[in-house]
């Protein structure tokens, strides 16, 4: 071909719609995990984007663009083209609670995301570096109380899900710690689990291998019943704080504008990524809760952010402050 012709050939292709420019996707798919890797986040992002690549037949390749508590990243996503070619594994903070804690937030969580579906609900363990002076929670709700002002407590940013369960655990043990932030609870359970900090609030999915280890202490699972992952970690109500209810969940958005035959796909590779036996598994192993199959539609997911954003701006209101 001519370069003249070549070029027009080029320009023609670029301006057709995308349907016209072959079929979706014919290149990899960015998945921004808006924390540090090997975090929760990111692990329940690897494990369903390895299993999304072989549907969709392209990489579904992670990208952890880390800051502001999850901010920055869905904040990019909520910008991205809305191609099919850039999505994001948000959570209840991004989602759910950022909202109430940034008065200047970039993007509105209902809004600006066309959502795929759930991955994965991820219940809140209260964890503490294996040394900590209390042998339950309620010598720990004890401990915190009388000594806060000597106890450094790890959390992943302003708006993160640990930073959120955290603020609700602190006011309602009446503890004033200091609170270390960190790019993800990945880098932050190094820390834990070598002693620099004292505790922290976290998904279980990042969790069950340290307690089973026995590198990290485990005080309780903030939900009704028991996580079948961790059987031996009674919950809230059996320890002793009954109030302090809190599971997050981790889902996968597109920004809004997304076409809808490029959704269906990215909705049914999700959906069969999470309902294959091994995908499941690893994700069941690890304490994810697999049981709303409601929210794995983008219909129902939409609804849940609804909800969340509405449940959180009330709860935060009361137990944390705004960010500046
Ligand atoms: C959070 O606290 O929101 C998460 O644990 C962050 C992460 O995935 O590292």
């Amino acid at each position: 071909m001519k370069p003249l012709l070549s070029c027009l050939a080029l320009a023609a292709a670029l301006a057709a719609p995308p349907a016209a420019r072959g079929a979706y996707p014919d290149r990899p798919v960015t998945m921004i995990v808006p924390f540090a890797a090997g975090g929760p986040t990111d692990v329940i992002a690897r494990i369903v984007a390895e299993n999304m690549s072989r549907t969709l037949g392209q990489q579904v390749v992670i990208e952890n663009v880390a800051g502001a508590g999850g901010t920055t990243g869905i904040t990019r996503a909520a910008q991205a083209a809305p191609d099919g070619y850039t999505i994001a594994m948000g959570h209840m903070g991004t989602h759910g609670a950022a909202p109430a804690l940034y008065p200047d937030l970039k993007y509105d969580p209902v809004k600006d995301f066309a959502p795929i579906g759930l991955a994965a609900g991820t219940p809140i363990v209260i964890v503490a570096r294996k040394d900590f002076p209390a042998k339950d929670l309620k010598e720990f709700l004890a401990y915190v109380k009388a000594n806060s002002d000597k106890l450094n407590e790890a959390h992943a940013g302003v708006g993160s899900v640990s930073f959120t369960s955290c603020a609700l655990f602190n006011s309602l043990a009446g503890a004033r710690p200091t609170r270390v932030t960190y790019r993800g609870t990945g880098p932050a359970m190094n820390d834990l689990v070598s002693g620099q900090v004292d505790y922290m609030c976290d998904q279980i999915v990042n969790l069950v291998p340290q307690i089973q280890a026995g590198t990290i202490k485990a005080y309780a699972v903030a939900l009704p019943e028991r996580s079948p992952a961790l059987p031996d970690v009674p919950t809230t109500k059996e320890a002793g704080l009954p109030e302090f209810q809190v599971s997050a969940w981790n889902a996968v958005f597109a920004p809004r504008g997304t076409p809808p035959e490029i959704l269906k796909k990215l909705s049914d590779a999700l959906v069969k990524a999470v309902e294959d036996p091994g995908t499941s598994k690893r994700l069941l192993d690890l304490g994810g809760d697999l049981s709303n199959k409601a929210a794995r539609t983008p219909d129902g997911l939409g609804k849940l952010v609804e909800s969340e954003v509405a449940r959180w701006s009330k709860v935060l209101k009361a137990a944390a402050p705004p960010a500046k």
